[in-house]
């Protein structure tokens, strides 16, 4: 069983949205596999990093989409996750220095995830949602493109 299981509370229900958060997801399952496997540090530096990345890239989409419907929390959805990529880049210095933090750090991230999903990305989500007026299903943002 992967480490963190995608279940159906972590759909936001806006297609490209979801997709980046499974794919983050997948991320920080293949961390937790080298972690129980080889722990060679090149690979857990590799996927770390891939991780910050692509995480970086999410935030930012998000905080591009929010500014385009004048999201009114955009500041403190934004430190949200300034804070978030403060702290990963934390656990990298220490990892690049040779400390073991892997299972801290998945521990981090599986919470973290579901929980920013859960609150503070699904509050715009629903803002979107009701400036879309209200559609049933799931929304494919081809209309508010960023
Ligand atoms: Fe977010
Ligand atoms: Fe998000």
């Amino acid at each position: 069983m992967a480490f963190m299981q995608w279940s159906r509370e972590l759909d936001t229900g806006i297609s490209v949205i979801d997709q980046q958060h499974q794919r983050i997801v997948e991320f920080i399952n293949e961390l937790a596999v080298i972690s129980a496997t080889s722990r060679d540090p090149n690979e857990v530096n590799r996927v770390l990093a891939m991780l910050i990345e692509y995480t970086q890239t999410h935030f930012s989409y998000e905080e591009k989409l929010q500014e385009r419907l004048d999201y009114p929390f955009l500041k403190a959805h934004r430190r949200v996750h300034d804070i978030f990529r403060r702290k990963v880049d934390e656990y990298q210095i220490r990892a690049q220095a040779g400390e073991y933090v892997i299972p801290e750090l998945l521990h981090m991230l599986k919470e973290w995830l579901a929980k920013h999903i859960k609150g503070e990305d699904a509050h715009y989500v629903e803002m979107i949602r009701r400036s879309l007026g209200n559609p049933i299903g799931t929304i494919h943002l081809a209309e508010i493109e960023i």
